[in-house]
């Protein structure tokens, strides 16, 4: 049965390479919609205060605010109060030394600045091996230059947990599924970014677990965070996700923009974004090469 057919847009399906770039369409939508709404004499600002959404319900809704950027909808970009990097937790940027606990700690540590002022987690030029580990809120994840996480390749690392409720079972295999590298439910104001740091899920292992049918639980997305709003995922590089890169799901203003997702041909159902029953969901200027 095939499980992978998505409600979503153009980069899923057979495409190798998408260039993602809504902003070139948006003056012919933005005509297009000014003609609508002058017809029906409607003012414009109170209907759609989004320039151009994507969502599971709705390809495309264009108003006609003239913000050069979809973007616009999450604000300025955060400052956090408390700055701290994962070297000051014990980190190891090695590439063999596992820093899941590490990661796990200091989230847990930042959490504490939720409510005054937030927190923002620096990981510093290096490579750190890492399991799975949780974001919270009003938190941003920043990966400096030359910073790669690697997705730890001990499955024990990527805990199981359930189905999601609208599926109401692991997609790939039957019951719980493996949880994201990079994981979040419930949390509201989450930012990843940085100078063009790096996420590699180290996917093959994965790949390999589902081609020769020894798999036992559905594989475990890149980025995944649940019922969460005002995201923002920006000037990264994500690539070799077990499964599908970044999945947005049952969230809100989820703002994904400027980011390389590299997964390759032969990686089986690996995808760019998917964002699932979620809704205000904007994606510019990413460029994705997907091996679906
Ligand atoms: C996030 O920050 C806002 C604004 O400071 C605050 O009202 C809210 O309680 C914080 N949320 C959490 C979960 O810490
Ligand atoms: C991360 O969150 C998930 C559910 O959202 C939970 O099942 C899991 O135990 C959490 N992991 C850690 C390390 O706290
Ligand atoms: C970020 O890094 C990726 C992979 O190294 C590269 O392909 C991409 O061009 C870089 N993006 C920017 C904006 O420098
Ligand atoms: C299946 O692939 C995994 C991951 O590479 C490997 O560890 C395992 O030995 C393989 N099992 C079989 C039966 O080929
Ligand atoms: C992304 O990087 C560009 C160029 O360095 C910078 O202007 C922009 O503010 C960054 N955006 C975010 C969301 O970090």
């Amino acid at each position: 049965m095939d499980f992978d057919e998505k409600q979503s847009f153009g980069f899923g399906g057979n495409a190798m390479i998408a260039r993602v770039s809504r902003f070139s369409w948006s003056p012919f939508l933005f005509l297009i919609t000014l003609t609508a709404l002058l017809s029906f004499q409607i003012t414009t600002n109170t209907i759609y205060p989004i320039k151009i959404v994507f969502s599971s319900t709705s390809k495309t809704d264009v108003s006609s605010d003239t913000r050069t950027s979809c973007v616009g909808f999450f604000g300025e970009l955060p400052e956090r109060k408390a700055v701290m990097s994962i070297t000051e937790f014990g980190g190891v940027g090695d590439g063999k030394t596992s820093n899941t606990e590490t990661f796990r700690k200091a989230i847990r540590y930042l959490k504490r600045f939720g409510e005054s002022g937030g927190a923002q987690l620096n990981v510093p030029k290096g490579r750190w091996v890492t399991g799975s580990f949780n974001l919270t809120s009003n938190f941003t994840l920043f990966l400096e230059e030359g910073a790669v996480i690697l997705g730890s390749q001990d499955p024990k690392e990527w805990p199981i947990i359930e189905p999601l409720p609208s599926y109401g079972r692991g997609r790939e295999r039957l019951g719980g599924r493996h949880i994201s590298l990079v994981h979040g439910d419930g949390l509201t104001n989450v930012v990843i970014t940085g100078n063009n740091g790096t996420i590699d899920g180290q996917g093959k292992m994965w790949w390999e677990l589902w081609w020769n049918r020894t798999l036992e639980h559905t594989r475990g997305h890149l980025v995944e965070l649940m019922n969460s709003n005002n995201i923002l995922i920006a000037n990264l590089t994500f690539c070799n996700s077990p499964f599908w890169t970044i999945h947005p799901v049952y969230c809100s203003n989820v703002v994904v923009k400027d980011m390389t997702i590299l997964a390759p041909l032969k990686a089986p159902n690996t995808d760019g974004i998917d964002p699932d029953s979620s809704t205000n969901v904007c994606i510019e200027d990413c460029y994705i090469e997907s091996g679906r």
